[in-house]
């Protein structure tokens, strides 16, 4: 299992604190904000995201790791997620981070009383499915 520094989880969790006060959630007003550790230190963020028609709303994680996909950036050494009560991710944002690896540490930190707890993907998501099980291409 890969592992972090205590160093790299407290940026971490401090990016994903930082990118919580730009969510944009006036329905829910559940903010949420994500930040993912790249592979040579750099950490992008993103924020929930909602919308007039709440079906359309993008969760903090999918945010992330879009932009970090975006900016060439696939392979990640850790995600920390902040929000109150310093939930997991949802189904959808398991399934779309299994996607990049499941071998990387989540941080999930409460808003609340500060609190850290670190957890990694595969055990939020056992069983899972992703790349590995398409049939290669001909
Ligand atoms: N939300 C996230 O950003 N990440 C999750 O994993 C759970 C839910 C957001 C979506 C919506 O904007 C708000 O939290 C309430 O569900």
């Amino acid at each position: 299992m890969a592992k972090l520094s205590d160093r790299r989880i407290e940026q971490l969790a401090l990016a994903a604190v930082d990118a919580c006060g730009r969510a944009y959630a006036p329905y829910s007003r559940f903010e949420v904000g994500a930040a993912i550790l790249l592979e040579d230190g750099q950490v992008i963020a993103g924020c929930n995201v909602e919308n007039a028609s709440y079906g359309l709303s993008l969760c903090a994680e999918r945010s992330a790791a879009a932009a970090a996909v975006a900016a060439g950036h696939r392979k990640w050494r850790g995600v920390a997620i902040a929000s109150v009560g310093g939930v997991p991710p949802c189904g959808a944002c398991r399934q779309f981070l299994a996607e990049f690896g499941l071998d990387v540490p989540i941080i999930l930190v409460n808003l609340i009383d500060g609190a850290r707890k670190v957890c990694h993907l595969s055990d939020l998501l056992p069983s899972s499915f992703g790349p590995d099980d398409l049939p290669e291409e001909a």
